[in-house]
């Protein structure tokens, strides 16, 4: 089978976030189990290409005031994965991804909707895949213009579309005045498309028009049926849903591994975790902690800094957390009102937090090695990838049981020696610190610590589970689209 993938990031080309990681190992376990894989992306200013050669010169996309012409270069074939960028660089050559601390880039719809369909375009000459595997709000337009522009196109007669929502949170929000710019049918202005509130939502119009829908955790796919997970399109999930269901995301073990990782000073496993005290002494001497007890336990965090990511919980207890026994490190960037509540708390608690302000993919490898405990109380969490990580080296999670936090992550038990973390269901500053006080009391036994680190580091989270859960969907898709285009 041929499955084209269409992201807007991917490991190692471009990446904010988990969908990068995603996209970067879900092709590689496909193409492992013998499948045909292309992968569509932006070529962005900081995607770096070696190989890079031209193979569509010149597609024409039409704009209500003008037609803008992309090309397509390829990045070569990497584990036998087909690597297109669609190259426009007065949309991508720019400082990020999306936007930059001032807000969102103002022309988002135009920059991905011409990616959208330039690859829809570049797919007549690259090769028309069976099924085309959209991710979030970036590639949503893609079902859309395959059913609706091109639903005449006999070039993609049969082709199916599945979409992954990797966060219900970013949906493409823009005013109704982008159909017509985009030259997108006014039709597709109602409610039962991609009307929401008077505005145009891309990713409305994905849950609407694909054939089926994927979201990454068994929870998640629940949680987003209901209002207070769903962002105002739970009615449309639920219309939907006989096609909706949640797939766990894997994790890559070439990048994240104790045993193989390049990035920390001392490898370990679950059968010799001495290396791990290095890990921990490098991870400090990183944030410049000088002064700490060996003994003191370090819980890490690596997140990008957003509402989501429930951090104002930390805010509401820090003065409590403080005279624990323990040190947090944390790295992460984002909005400037997070930022600045953690470099409040540095400041206010000089010995007991230490903040990088940072995006560095190095410092998140050591704290996964250096940590004792990994601290993710989210308020929502489609699947989260850096507690799962963080079991495989022996970071033992701290999570709030929510979306993947709570399919990934079970709670120890010393009496039965079962377990792999400790969480918390109430969103509140209060239980988050019961359950880090749990987690820290428990770290003073270190003999049955060492079992619920290996209990962690023993779980399989590889990929081939769930790429072959993707690979049903596939195939479900691809025959009900045959019966239907017959
Ligand atoms: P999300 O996609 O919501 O940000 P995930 O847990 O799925 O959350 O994935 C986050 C990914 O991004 C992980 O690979 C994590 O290591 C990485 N990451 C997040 N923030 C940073 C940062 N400041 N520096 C380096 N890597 C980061
Ligand atoms: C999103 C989610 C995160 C998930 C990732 C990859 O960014 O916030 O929970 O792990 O996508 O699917």
């Amino acid at each position: 089978m041929h499955i084209a993938f269409a992201a807007s990031e991917c490991v190692p080309f471009s990446k904010t976030g988990g969908l990068a990681d995603v996209v970067g190992a879900l092709p590689r376990a496909l193409a492992a189990a013998g499948h045909q894989v292309s992968v569509y992306l932006p070529r962005y200013r900081q995607t770096k290409l070696t190989d890079a050669q031209i193979v569509v010169r010149s597609i024409t996309v039409p704009f209500d005031d003008r037609y803008r012409f992309c090309s397509v270069v390829t990045g070569g074939n990497r584990s036998g994965i087909k690597f297109y960028f669609v190259d426009y660089p007065p949309f991508f050559d720019r400082d990020a991804l999306y936007g930059t601390s001032a807000g969102d880039y103002p022309d988002n719809a135009e920059r991905f909707a011409l990616f959208s369909r330039a690859l829809l375009e570049a797919s007549k000459i690259l090769g028309v895949p069976d099924v085309f595997h959209c991710h979030d709000w970036q590639s949503a337009l893609v079902p859309v213009m395959l059913r609706t522009l091109y639903s005449e196109d006999p070039a993609f007669r049969d082709v199916a579309t599945v979409f992954t929502i990797h966060n219900m949170g970013y949906q493409g929000l823009f005013p109704p005045d982008i159909l017509p710019l985009l030259m997108l049918p006014w039709d597709l202005f109602t409610i039962s498309k991609l009307e929401f509130f008077g505005n145009v939502n891309f990713l409305k119009g994905a849950l609407v028009f694909s054939d089926f829908i994927t979201t990454v955790s068994r929870k998640y796919s629940q949680e987003i049926q209901t209002t207070e997970y769903g962002f105002g399109l739970e009615g449309v999930l639920r219309d939907r849903a006989s096609t909706v269901t949640g797939i766990l995301n894997g994790v890559d073990n070439d990048e994240w591994s104790p045993q193989t990782d390049k990035f920390i000073v001392a490898k370990y496993s679950p059968e010799d975790l001495s290396g791990k005290a290095k890990c921990k002494q490098d991870l400090l001497a990183t944030f410049g902690v000088t002064n700490a007890d060996s003994k003191s336990p370090v819980i890490g965090i690596v997140s990008r800094f957003a509402a989501q990511k429930g951090f104002d919980l930390i805010a509401q207890i820090m003065d409590r957390l403080a005279r624990e026994d323990m040190i947090i490190v944390a790295l992460g960037t984002g909005d400037k009102e997070y930022e600045e509540m953690f470099l409040r708390m540095q400041k206010q608690f000089p010995q007991k937090i230490a903040v990088k302000i940072a995006y560095d993919n190095a410092i998140a490898h050591k704290i996964e090695a250096g940590a004792d405990m990994f601290l993710m109380p989210s308020k929502y969490e489609p699947c989260g990838l850096n507690q799962i990580y963080s079991l495989k080296y022996g970071t033992v999670p701290i999570v709030r049981a929510t979306g993947g936090l709570d399919d990934t992550i079970e709670p120890w038990d010393a009496r039965s020696g079962k377990g792999t973390g400790f969480k918390f269901t109430e969103y509140s500053g209060e239980s988050l610190l019961l359950t880090i006080k749990q987690a820290l009391q428990a770290y003073r036994d270190q003999g049955s610590w060492q079992v619920l680190m290996r209990n962690g580091m023993n779980k399989d989270f590889s990929w081939n589970f769930s790429a072959k859960e993707y690979v049903r969907i596939y195939e479900r898709v691809r025959q009900s689209r045959a019966v239907s285009a017959a």
